[in-house]
């Protein structure tokens, strides 16, 4: 499973792509607000030269016209910007022209596998279940997610799922599991993911030893 990180903050990504580990980004309008006031087309072409795979950015407009236009633009930007279109019946018009025109569709805000079904039919290279808002209603994302991966998988589909909206450890782990191609994760996310008491007691135990052994025979 590929790991994305599911932010637009420069300092995590560099700190990402540092550990090796960071595949790709993905944003939505949210995650660039929260970088407060600057200008997002420069922050996200940063973002794209800095991240060796694919950064996804997300259209406003809700007519397909609007979306198509938007993308048709952004995807200007750079050569590995994906372009976040919402799962809806206009952005499904949007995701088939699109993928016609060889602008990588991120198809977003995903969440049942009938969505999941049209988009990829419209050629989208990407879906994006949201697994924490589903549960958060009371429903099992990580089974959406599953149900898809199933589909794409037995289908011999190219469309790669993204299990986004991902809330903790535990998600990334079920993803994993389940086979999903791509996770993207918040930078407190991929950082939990590493942790571990046993890996840190385990540590300093090491030290311990070695100390008291080498104060012992006088090579301390
Ligand atoms: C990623 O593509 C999504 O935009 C993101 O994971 C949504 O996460 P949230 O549900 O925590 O806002």
């Amino acid at each position: 499973m590929k790991i994305f990180l599911d932010t637009a903050n420069i300092e995590h990504i560099r700190h990402g792509v540092r550990m090796g580990v960071v595949a790709g980004v993905t944003t939505n309008p949210t995650i660039l607000s929260r970088e407060g006031k600057v200008d997002y087309q420069k922050l996200v072409k940063e973002i794209c030269s800095m991240v060796p795979g694919p950064v996804s950015t997300e259209v406003l407009s809700q007519d397909g016209e609007g979306m198509v236009a938007e993308a048709r633009d952004m995807a200007k930007w750079a050569e590995n910007i994906v372009i976040k279109i919402p799962a809806t019946l206009e952005g499904l018009e949007a995701t088939s022209v699109l993928s016609g025109e060889n602008i990588k569709v991120n198809f977003t805000l995903c969440f049942t596998l009938n969505q999941a079904v049209l988009g990829a039919a419209a050629g989208a290279a990407f879906i994006s279940p949201f697994v924490g808002r589903l549960d958060d209603i009371g429903e099992d994302g990580m089974e959406v997610v599953a149900d898809i991966v199933e589909y794409l998988d037995s289908s011999e589909s190219r469309t790669q799922v993204i299990a986004a909206s991902i809330r903790h450890p535990q998600h990334c782990l079920m993803a994993a599991r389940i086979g999903a191609h791509i996770a993207t994760v918040p930078y407190e996310v991929l950082l939990a993911m590493m942790k571990h008491p046993l890996t840190d007691s385990g540590i300093e135990r090491f030290r311990d030893d070695w100390r008291r052994v080498m104060a012992r025979e006088g090579l301390l």
